[in-house]
């Protein structure tokens, strides 16, 4: 018996002009038809009963969560659930396991983020199935993907002992590591990325929480007294792998057997979009002369570019965002930038 806990609550600002904190990338139509949120809820429940998956987002989205849910028409209103500010994916995790526990407390549970690209949703079923099985064997399971790059925003899974069928023992778990970390573990070939879903037994990840992170299994311990929302202002801003993974052991993986893209930054999004005779991604009313090999997008009003070359534009009603290609990593003190400045 397994349930699932889509984590929808993350403001991106690497996608800046397009996702801001009202609209975050799993709310946006990136490619496609449907937002990355629609999306990751359509493809779990290929695989879930309706009445076993559980949204967790913030108040401030919702409303937004809760209308795109509702066309997929299967899960319900109450199946959403809003934190009232994000604490991080710690608490909100745990948020969703307290509907899970409440309806089976020897339950297993799966979490998974809602702003991802995966290709392959037949691949993923089949390593959620050998996931199940890893985890009844009481391993805290995790979803590994090969890196092709020094990605210091992953978290990085140190490969053990294999044990068969695409799934190994964890010898360790770094999140988010340096760049010559990263770099040497890419070099070395021993590590895969985290891809940021997880699967485990529900008692058994509530027990390394009151180890790892007691004054969160207090608040979440008061819950018979209080609704769980309450005193959520006051409990720590943690995140699943810093608070939980990377102290705990018997962690297994599953060697990711999908294309996965954490869509993270412009640059991806050029990479994975369509293009025309001259390498351009372009999407809305944009008039392109000369360009070659760039991402144009408008989503309010004509952009005409001339002459550009591996060049990011993006146009919205009130904002535009210009960069090189190589630079977008910067997106992220662009943004917070503009914030400084009010
Ligand atoms: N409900 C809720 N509340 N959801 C949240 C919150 C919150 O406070 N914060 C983040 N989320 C959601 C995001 O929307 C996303 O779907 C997911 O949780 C992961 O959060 P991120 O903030 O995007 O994490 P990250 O990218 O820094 O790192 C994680 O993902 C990487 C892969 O993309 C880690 O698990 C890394 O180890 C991993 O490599
Ligand atoms: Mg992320």
């Amino acid at each position: 018996d397994c349930h699932a806990i889509i984590l929808a609550g993350g403001s991106g600002t690497r996608l800046w002009p397009l996702s801001r904190n009202l609209l975050p990338k799993q709310l946006l139509v990136l490619g496609g038809t449907s937002t990355l949120l629609q999306q990751t809820v359509a493809r779990v429940l290929e695989v879930f009963p309706p009445d076993h998956v559980w949204v967790v987002t913030n108040e401030e989205h919702v409303f937004e969560v809760r209308k795109q849910v509702a066309v997929l028409d299967k899960v319900l209103e109450g199946q959403v659930l809003a934190e009232p500010l994000g604490r991080n994916t710690l608490p909100a995790i745990m948020l969703g396991l307290d509907r899970v526990v409440e309806a089976n407390p020897k339950a297993l549970a799966a979490v998974f983020p809602s702003d991802h690209l995966v290709s392959d949703g037949g691949a993923w079923a089949r390593d959620l199935a050998r996931a199940t099985e890893l985890a009844a064997q009481k391993r805290f399971v995790t979803f590994g993907v090969r890196p092709d790059k020094p990605e210091t925003g992953y978290g990085y899974i140190a490969l053990g002992e294999d044990l068969g069928e695409n799934a190994f023992a964890v010898r360790g778990f770094v999140e988010k590591p340096d760049f010559l970390t990263a770099d040497r573990f890419l070099r070395e070939g021993t590590h895969l990325w985290n891809s940021g879903m997880f699967l485990f037994s529900a008692k058994h990840f509530l027990t390394q929480v009151a180890r790892c992170e007691p004054v969160l299994w207090n608040w979440w311990m008061g819950r018979d007294e209080a609704p769980l929302v309450q005193g959520y202002r006051d409990i720590p801003d943690i995140s699943v792998d810093y608070g939980v993974v990377e102290k705990i052991d018997n962690i297994a993986v599953v060697k990711a057997g999908f294309e996965w893209d954490d869509l993270g930054s412009w640059e991806a999004m050029y990479r994975l979009g369509d293009k025309d005779a001259d390498g351009n991604v372009v999407r809305g009313d944009v008039l392109a002369m000369n360009c070659a090999n760039c991402l144009l997008i408008s989503e309010g009003g004509k952009l005409a570019v001339s002459g550009l070359k591996d060049t990011i534009m993006v146009q919205t009603r009130d904002a535009t965002l210009a960069c090189p290609k190589d630079r977008v990593q910067t997106v992220r003190d662009v943004v917070a930038a503009l914030k400084a400045q009010g």
